[in-house]
């Protein structure tokens, strides 16, 4: 049992790290985006500008409706620019970041799950 787990021990680390190097690439990814596409408005801290662009902080949107946000952009009261040229991959970059940052969670937000959820923008 002693040489079982001997044997097993370095095969989790090295598992456990090829995931965080993984989200910290996608982390690091996400934050150059952001400060090409979204700091102008939203600022390097993400609180915004006055009455003209919202703190993103404490952004209740689910996942998915995000997605959509990054990708199309929205004409509420205000105006977000659509981001066309974003592919599924930035807007998964960019969600890591943000969850990192804003959201205090290490956790990689899956390209796929853009993907399906850019299928089903409303
Ligand atoms: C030209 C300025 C501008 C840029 C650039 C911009 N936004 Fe926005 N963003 C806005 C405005 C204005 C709104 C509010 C839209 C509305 O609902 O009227 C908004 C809304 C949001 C919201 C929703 C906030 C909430 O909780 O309702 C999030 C999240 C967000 N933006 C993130 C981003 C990210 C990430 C980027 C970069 C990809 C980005 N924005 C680029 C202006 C901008």
């Amino acid at each position: 049992m002693k040489y079982l787990l001997l044997l097993i021990t370095p095969f989790f680390f090295s598992c456990q790290s090829k995931e965080e190097i993984t989200q910290q690439q996608y982390s690091v990814e996400g934050m150059a985006l952001y400060k090409t596409h979204c700091e102008n408005c939203h600022q390097a801290d993400g609180s915004g500008l006055r009455d003209l662009y919202p703190s993103i902080q404490q952004t209740k949107l689910s996942p998915e409706a995000l997605a959509c946000l990054l990708k199309n952009g929205k004409k509420g009261n205000g105006f977000m620019p659509a981001n066309a040229k974003l592919q599924a991959l930035d807007i998964a970059e960019l969600m890591t970041y943000m969850r990192e940052k804003w959201g205090g969670k290490k956790q990689i937000y899956p390209a796929d799950s853009v993907k399906i959820a850019l299928l089903n923008c409303r």
